[in-house]
């Protein structure tokens, strides 16, 4: 049995298949998980990585427990810890996508779970599945992952989305990496000494638009309010780094911008329209992303994941 809990179990043989998966979905039909069921635990808000899975589970013929808003409707208000809780559901189902507040979580659910555990995002820490779409709609919209330079904007201290994207970038050649974010905001030690290892070239700047004009790809992230000492904390660093038109329109021919939604007014909507906007095109490639991952995790493919190990 196989769990999903960060983006470095999989390499690129793996990601290929994935991929390779993802795309046919694009024009076949497949019920093959038909008589199987995903629960979704979500301790934390969101729209597009449960609805998505959920989607996911559905086109692929199998059926979904939901639990949106656990940490107010489920038994953790009255103490029951993310183990037990684990410990009951994998009764229930043959797949857990669980989002937490805490980092390690998913992590934690995976060392007593019976069915396989899918990180959709654990506090600060990581949101694998998010990265293997950004991934793939940077191989779909530029038409390869190897030889390009990509900006991370905003939020890079709390982004988990961004730090898992990094991580997985490393595993490709000649990828380029520009930090574009405030002092206080920077990506954190434990990336960039990955970064070091894997021989990834990458500079850190306060320069938003020097980074788009030279840029193939542009990530722009939402400043991550929840995460936040205090709310005067927090409005220090919103509305740092907004997007707007005339930004846009200084990107490279072919260029693309994606965020990993939702926004919260770092892009302003006047971008939309730009040829380079394909952060609602990304969405949509995640129901084919988590519909492969579901039939890697669930179907014939669940041996091409690496385990996951904890780490000490
Ligand atoms: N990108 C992302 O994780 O969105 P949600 O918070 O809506 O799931």
């Amino acid at each position: 049995m196989q769990h999903l809990i960060e983006t470095q179990q999989f390499d690129r043989e793996a990601l290929n298949r994935v991929f390779e998966i993802a795309t046919s979905y694009e024009s076949k039909r497949d019920e093959s998980l038909r008589g199987k069921i995903l629960a979704s635990l979500f301790f934390e808000p969101s729209t597009r990585t449960r609805l998505s899975f959920e989607s996911a589970m559905l086109r692929l013929g199998g059926n979904v427990l939901s639990m949106e808003n656990a940490s107010e409707s489920s038994s953790a208000t009255k103490g029951e810890t993310i183990e037990d809780t684990i410990r009951i559901v994998d009764n229930y189902s043959d797949a857990i996508v669980m989002r937490h507040p805490e980092a390690g979580a998913a992590a934690r659910a995976a060392t007593v779970s019976e069915v396989p555990i899918i990180n959709g995002g654990d506090g600060a820490g990581q949101h694998p599945t998010q990265a293997f779409l950004d991934l793939y709609t940077i191989a779909r919209e530029i038409g390869r992952t190897d030889d390009f330079h990509v900006a991370f904007v905003g939020d890079l201290k709390y982004g988990r989305a961004a730090r898992s994207l990094a991580y997985l970038l490393g595993k490709y050649d000649k990828v380029r990496m520009t930090f574009v974010s405030a002092p206080a905001l920077k990506m954190k030690d434990d990336i960039k000494e990955y970064l070091n290892e894997s021989n990834v070239r990458f500079d850190e700047t306060e320069d938003i638009k020097r980074a788009m004009e030279i840029a193939d790809v542009v990530y722009q992230t939402r400043v991550q309010k929840e995460r936040f000492p205090s709310q005067e904390e927090y409005l220090k660093f919103k509305g740092a780094y907004v997007i707007d038109r005339s930004m846009v329109d200084h990107m490279k021919k072919g260029a693309i911008l994606i965020h990993p939604l939702p926004r919260a007014g770092e892009i302003a909507p006047e971008v939309d329209d730009s040829p380079h906007a394909v952060y609602f095109k990304q969405a949509g490639y995640g129901v084919l992303v988590r519909m492969a991952l579901l039939k890697t995790l669930l179907g014939e493919g669940k041996k091409t994941i690496r385990a996951y190990r904890r780490r000490k």
